[in-house]
């Protein structure tokens, strides 16, 4: 057991003061979570033990990361968002970020689009490769999508939400559908209750919530009380997402809010262990001890293994530079060589750059909650001109067309 100075020596277990206490669950207080209704075929009734969803997260989800996390847990492994334009003109990097391999089961993918005839065709063919999820991101906050009435601007207008839910579902056979939303654009234009029930209206499967408007962006602490709302105005599973940095707080959110599952998004960030732990709480046990940073060198060298094998030497090696960020976060000593990680050239770079930090030091109780990605950054949202004055309109915004558009777009979308 962890002996570090942070840890909670009383209860042996790693935690932050929030979570000391918290119960693991007992025997038959959750159930898995159950996407479709497997009318047509099995493929449509998907059961998700223990009820966790790694989030969509551009730039962070690909084949590499899903794979490595799937190793520590079960759950849904959603692949980082897809644009509909970019798969279907058959863009190289699109296809790569959109790949999976023969074992990956369920295969889960999160599709961005607001053209609800791009939207099908996508479906249909995803459906074809043997996809056996699909989620759409109205969550984008970034402006170049917004101010086009795309991402979270979509679900201000129900119709239009509406409109392309329909167009996967009806494309999709069974596969089961799930949309994923924020609170709204501000405190003053909430819009997850109505957006939540025309998407299941439309035959969504469940709906995931980021308890946080647009305007937020990843700022503050999510609202937990938003998704206990829409828990209770759904008929459909609702997906609680928003600071789930510790196991036990996925329990505490189920707890609080009813919702049928989780997301779990920067918490896992650099930790992909985490989801081995989701699972030993889930199923009753004290999750073990997190490992020390001599074990965490050899899971990060793993990561960029991975990395290496999906996108080719050059490219791997330098996604791995934000990775190296979060993987060492709170190690004593790490803020000194992240100037040497961030210039690695290769893998053999991470062990040389880390080779003077104590590979001993359990794993530091103050990293579990730290910031990983995005920030404590606002954001006025920007929306077309006159946008909110039509909100029953349903007519699909104008996206990007040609590949260098959709490059652009795709680089702004990093990090919906
Ligand atoms: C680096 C990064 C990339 C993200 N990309 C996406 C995305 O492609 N699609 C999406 O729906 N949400 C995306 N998100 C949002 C997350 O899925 C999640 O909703 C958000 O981080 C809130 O969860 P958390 O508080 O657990 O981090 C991204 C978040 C981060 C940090």
């Amino acid at each position: 057991m962890s002996t570090g100075p942070d840890a909670d020596s009383s209860h042996g277990r790693v935690a932050t003061p929030l979570n000391r206490e918290v119960p693991v669950a007992s025997p038959g207080e959750f159930g898995p979570l159950q996407l479709g209704d497997g009318r047509v075929s099995e493929r449509g009734q998907l059961r998700v033990w223990p009820p966790v969803i790694l989030a969509p997260m551009a730039g962070v989800t690909n084949l590499a990361f899903r794979s490595l996390c799937r190793e520590y847990g079960a759950g849904l492994y959603v692949s980082e968002m897809i644009t509909a334009r970019g798969y279907l003109m058959g863009n190289r990097l699109t296809a790569l970020l959109a790949s999976s391999a023969p074992d990956e089961k369920p295969r889960s993918v999160q599709v961005y689009g607001a053209d609800p005839v791009d939207l099908g065709e996508m479906v249909r063919s995803l459906v074809d490769e043997g996809v056996d999820h699909l989620d759409i991101n109205m969550v984008c906050p970034v402006p170049k999508v917004t101010r086009a009435g795309g991402g979270s601007a979509i679900p201000c207008k129900p119709k239009l939400l509406a409109r392309l839910v329909r167009a996967m579902v009806q494309n999709a056979g069974d596969v089961p559908v799930t949309v994923k939303i924020r609170k709204g654009i501000h405190d003053e234009l909430l819009t997850f209750e109505q957006a939540g029930l025309a998407a299941a209206a439309e035959g969504a499967s469940a709906v995931g919530l980021h308890a946080r408007t647009a305007a937020q962006l990843y700022s503050g602490e999510a609202d937990w009380d938003a998704i206990g709302r829409l828990v209770e105005v759904l008929d459909v599973p609702v997906l609680g997402n928003g600071d789930i940095w510790e196991s036990f707080d996925a329990l505490r959110m189920m707890r609080r809010t009813g919702c049928a599952g989780v997301i779990v998004g920067r918490g896992c960030l650099g930790r992909p262990w985490l989801f081995g732990e989701l699972a030993d709480v889930f199923d009753g046990r004290e999750p073990g001890v997190p490992p020390d940073f001599g074990q965490v060198v050899e899971i990060m060298m793993g990561h960029g293994q991975r990395l290496v094998e999906l996108f080719g030497e050059t490219v791997g090696v330098r996604q791995m530079r934000k990775w190296t960020a979060w993987y060492t976060k709170g190690f004593r000593g790490s803020a000194r060589v992240r100037g040497r990680l961030m210039r690695i050239e290769s893998l053999e770079d991470i062990r040389t750059a880390v080779a003077e930090l104590d590979h001993s030091e359990p794993f530091p109780v103050t990293a579990l909650r730290a910031m990983r990605a995005k920030g404590s950054k606002v954001q006025t949202v920007k929306l077309p001109e006159g946008y909110l004055k039509e909100l029953d309109d349903d007519t699909p915004p104008k996206g990007p067309r040609t590949l260098d558009e959709i490059e652009a777009w795709e680089k702004a979308l990093n990090g919906g």
